[in-house]
């Protein structure tokens, strides 16, 4: 039975399905896993895979499935690859200001906490975010935001947390829901630093518990916390996160990214979608997180910049982890929104096959979202969120600063890509 308007792109070279990625829940993703299909061909209907297989198939399926395929919208390719769309399940877009001088001195020595422990790092980013019209946030967040679009990221995490005081950000969050382009999923991120306002990190956790988590539905699909060595500790972890949970709300948390502070085995029995950074990520947690539901997101581009080391993927992804990549992307720590960059490291650094990196900012993004039923994969009934690319699949992820992506689509509609990433 027809539900919508038919799409059959055609002219494939190889589409990248993930199928046995998908099935396998996005863990130890191999090339098989990608289910490559060779010259095919994928109909949408109402936006969403209703069928993809080699073009020797496609009369035969739309004999058995469809009538009327005369009133189909054909759409060739031109030959090109398809890989999934990609999802960026981890930035904090939504800021004003800059950080560059703080840069300059880390790379003088100062240190990532030293630099915060001075009113430095985020605080000096809720500075500039608070005292920011909102239609100046909207702007350059809009801007981000196709600047990943371009990339081929047809999701995109939000984080507030430049805010720290109930308007800004509630405000913040607004800004997130407003954008245009990528699917968007927002988190709150109260709990980001210690606040101007409420200098007592157990005062300002009761603040964040009773007066705003209470009044974040609609505006905040998810909640996040920074734990760590002068942020918030294991036990205000705890309380935050159980109060979140009570009020229905999905978590995630930033753990062991300077320390193995102990804040992924305390985050853990909540349940969360994902628990992120893991440089210093125990062999007990990376056991606990096999065992386990949630996503670890890795992000190595914050590590680059910090200069740090890299989380453990290999022992992860071997464990049976189910792994993410993300860009981070903040004016602090990941001043990048490259996804090239992200996936050389990934494969330099973190020893990550192509495949790995693939999935993980495919399937495994969408785990880490709670999207894995709609988005990650190019199967039967998942929106048609993909890219052609240009050239082979296998250029993807191998030169830093290229990323050939031609053409992207989002519930089998172009994405407008007039946006120039030189544009001011
Ligand atoms: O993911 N670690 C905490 N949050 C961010 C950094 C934010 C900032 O420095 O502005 C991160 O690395
Ligand atoms: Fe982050």
């Amino acid at each position: 039975m027809r539900t919508g308007p038919l799409k059959i792109f055609k002219d494939i070279g190889e589409l990248l399905t993930l199928r046995r990625a998908n099935e396998a829940g996005g863990r130890k993703v191999e090339e098989v896993d990608l289910s490559i299909v060779k010259d095919a061909v994928l109909v949408c209907e109402a936006g969403r895979v209703a069928w993809v297989g080699p073009s020797a198939m496609f009369t035969q399926a739309i004999q058995q499935q469809w009538a009327g395929i005369e009133a189909a919208e054909f759409i060739s390719l031109g030959g090109r690859d398809v890989v999934p769309g990609f999802i960026e399940c981890h930035t904090h877009l939504v800021f004003a200001g800059s950080r560059a001088q703080e840069f300059e001195w880390r790379i003088r020595g100062q240190s990532y906490q030293e630099i915060a422990a001075k009113g430095g790092g985020i605080l000096s980013t809720v500075k500039s975010t608070r005292s920011a019209p909102t239609e100046e946030l909207r702007s350059t967040a809009q801007r981000r935001a196709e600047k990943f679009l371009h990339q081929g990221v047809t999701t995109l995490e939000v984080k507030s947390g430049y805010g720290l005081d109930l308007e800004t950000e509630l405000r913040c969050l607004k800004v997130a829901k407003s954008l245009k382009g990528p699917r968007i999923i927002t988190t709150y991120l109260g709990p980001h630093s210690r606040s101007p306002d409420v200098p007592d990190f157990d005062n300002y956790m009761k603040m964040v518990c009773e007066d705003v988590l209470p009044r974040l539905s609609g505006l905040a699909d998810r909640v996040d916390i920074y734990v760590e060595q002068g942020f918030f500790s294991v036990a205000q972890a705890k309380t935050y996160l159980s109060a979140a949970r009570r009020l229905g709300f999905q978590l995630t948390a930033h753990v062991e990214q300077l320390s193995d502070f102990g804040g992924g085995l305390a985050a853990l029995p909540f349940k969360p979608q994902s628990l992120d950074h893991l440089v210093f990520a125990s062999d007990e947690l990376i056991d606990a997180l096999a065992q386990s539901e949630t996503t670890a997101v890795l992000l190595p581009a914050s590590d680059l910049y910090l200069r740090m080391q890299y989380p453990r993927a290999r022992r992860m992804i071997d464990s049976g982890v189910r792994v993410a990549i993300s860009t981070d992307f903040n004016p602090g720590t990941s001043p990048t929104q490259d996804l090239s960059l992200v996936g050389c490291l990934s494969r330099l650094e973190m020893r990550m096959t192509l495949p790995e990196v693939i999935g993980a900012f495919t399937i495994g993004a969408a785990h880490a979202l709670g999207l894995q039923a709609e988005v990650g994969s190019l199967t039967v009934g998942k929106c048609a969120d993909f890219c052609a690319v240009e050239g082979s699949w296998r250029d993807l992820f191998y030169s830093v600063g290229d990323h050939p992506i031609q053409a992207v689509y989002k519930m089998a509609e172009p994405i407008e890509l007039s946006y120039s990433s030189s544009t001011p």
